[in-house]
């Protein structure tokens, strides 16, 4: 079996602890990444939707005469247009779903495991594509959505979990970025199949879109079935033996290796300790002190704030309102302008395959910060040149286009990645499951709130800030190089134990020195020897 040898493990002495990564391992653990085409397809493909003619027709009521339509109201197809309050919550709703079903699937995860919870999103899932798919009106897509997204909530949370869990330390953040890279892709093939329905005037413009989902649902479920579990699951639940025969199909060695035996051996050690100091519960989620950057208080708070913070980034005033706002501020083209974008966000992904493992987490999470506020002032600073100029120039809109696109190429290639990483690595065993689910739901929140109150921010008889708005994503960067400065640590080529550990030794600022010096198994076996040997020396105190 090929293998390689990680090149990014700190504390080589103690790299024993993890087999060599095979291709076979690292195909395994990649697989999963897959449901990121669910969250990127489902939260793209609607946008489109909404813009088609037939939907229009179908879904909404007739508000104009036909020529008045295009006067009154030019979104409206031939006078028919749904409501405002209409498209809000069909957009919106699946966010509300998403946000539940991670919730809830932190609880879900610990109790049948990972793997099943994965599962069961892609069946509650695809009984929300049914009934969208069979929708005629509001009233039945609107739940459709809902139920969708429950599913795409489960899948969102526990996806993350799961690769963290089974992924060789060497290569976590690598496999984990696979996720958001599929996030990409599925919001390109949104964009596509949207692109490709809309002029048809059937109701197969919608239900193509909306029946396309089925599949990404089949291919996860089903490629699931053949992944074994994650060994910490196992581990949780004090089934050892099937720990030590998940970690033999996925690290491609015989169930009684070496390597086999130490990786669960630190596994288990780890979680005693781990138990000794917490316990499972929503409440144990927020114990501890907010000045301990291992307490889990402090772990939960930087896993929501984390996530909440690549909201602020502002990334999805791009994706959800870019094309209106392009149009908005006079750029021609503003749908070759979006799909640009998407393009842009797909190919810049995969670069941080490679730099997440080289400089960390921390660093890109800093540097793609620090890129991102240049772009987003320098957009708003020139906008408002030309603006007080009282002209609109060509050079104004390239400057826009382009430097929208390094902007996406800076997320793309940092916070959309390493954000995702980062929830998956922070958490102790005992709640993990619930602080990735937290931390999910916090994304899905900040998602629905920013896309409620953006277009306020840019519509015209509301705040219609123009590109002024940029100063705001501007500024909101500016906090993110803070917030990543001072809180987040760096977790690179450490395994989820030693992260641990690292976390109870530093802070954020000092954790890229650190470097393993024990491990948990060996510190377990060093106390019990030491009691061994205190309880000898009592015992031959005793009988002298
Ligand atoms: C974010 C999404 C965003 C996507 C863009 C993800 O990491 O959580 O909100 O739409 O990246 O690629």
């Amino acid at each position: 079996m090929p293998s390689w040898a990680p090149s990014s493990s700190r504390g080589n002495e103690l790299s024993r602890v993890e087999a060599p990564v095979t291709i076979r391992g690292y195909l395994l653990c990649v697989f999963a990444a897959f449901g990121g085409i669910l969250f990127g397809y489902d939260s793209g493909y609607i946008s489109g939707v909404l813009a088609m003619n037939f939907f229009k027709q179908e879904f909404g009521r007739k508000r104009y005469s036909a020529n008045a339509g295009a006067v009154d109201n030019p979104d409206a197809y031939n006078g028919f247009i749904y409501d405002t309050w209409q498209k809000s919550l069909i957009t919106s709703i699946l966010s509300a779903g998403t946000f539940f079903g991670a919730l809830f699937a932190g609880s879900l995860a610990d109790w049948v495991g990972r793997r099943s919870t994965i599962i069961s999103g892609c069946v509650v899932f695809s009984a929300g594509v049914v009934l969208q798919v069979a929708s005629t009106t509001v009233g039945m897509l609107v739940p459709g959505r809902l139920v969708a997204g429950v599913g795409v909530g489960f899948v969102s949370a526990v996806i993350i979990l799961y690769m963290s869990e089974i992924a060789p330390k060497a290569v976590r953040g690598a496999i984990v970025s696979g996720y958001q890279f599929c996030i990409t892709i599925g919001l390109l093939l949104a964009a596509v199949v949207d692109q490709s329905m809309h002029k048809d005037m059937t109701s197969r413009s919608y239900r193509i879109p909306m029946a396309i989902q089925f599949l990404w649902a089949l291919i996860l479920g089903i490629g699931l079935f053949f992944l074994p579990e994650s060994p910490r699951y196992y581990v949780k639940k004090d089934r050892f033996n099937d720990a030590a025969r998940s970690l033999s199909i996925l690290r491609g060695q015989h169930v009684d290796s070496v390597y086999v035996r130490e990786e669960v051996d630190e596994l288990i050690a780890s979680h005693r300790y781990e138990m000794e100091n917490t316990h499972p519960g929503w409440g144990n989620c927020f114990r501890g002190s907010i000045w301990d950057s291992a307490s889990n208080l402090r772990r939960v708070l930087l896993g929501v704030a984390l996530q909440m913070m690549q909201q602020w980034t502002g990334v999805n005033f791009i994706f959800y309102y870019g094309t209106t706002f392009f149009q908005h501020v006079g750029v021609k083209n503003a749908f070759l302008i979006a799909m640009i974008t998407t393009a842009v966000n797909v190919l810049s992904t995969p670069i941080s395959f490679w730099t997440i493992e080289k400089f960390g987490r921390r660093t890109l999470l800093i540097y793609g910060a620090i890129g991102m506020a240049m772009c987003e002032f320098l957009i708003a600073i020139v906008g408002a040149a030309t603006h007080a100029n009282s002209h609109t120039s060509t050079a104004s809109g390239y400057v826009l286009i382009i430097f929208t696109c390094i902007y996406i190429f800076f997320f793309a290639s940092t916070w959309g990645p390493a954000a995702w990483v980062v929830i998956g690595e922070v958490f102790p065993l005992p709640i993990r499951a619930k602080g990735v689910a937290l931390s999910t739901a916090s994304n899905w929140l900040w998602n629905f709130v920013i896309g409620q109150i953006t277009p306020y921010m840019v519509d015209k008889g509301y705040a219609d800030m123009g590109t002024n708005v940029f100063f705001v994503w501007g500024s909101t960067c500016a906090l993110c190089i803070a917030f990543a400065y001072f809180f987040v640590p760096e977790t690179k080529g450490l395994s989820l134990e030693q992260v641990d550990r690292m976390l109870h030794e530093t802070t954020p600022r000092t954790s890229a020195k650190w470097v393993p010096h024990t491990t948990y198994a060996n510190a377990v076996s060093r106390d019990d020897s030491e009691k061994t040997a205190a309880q000898a020396a009592e015992h031959q105190d005793s009988t002298v």
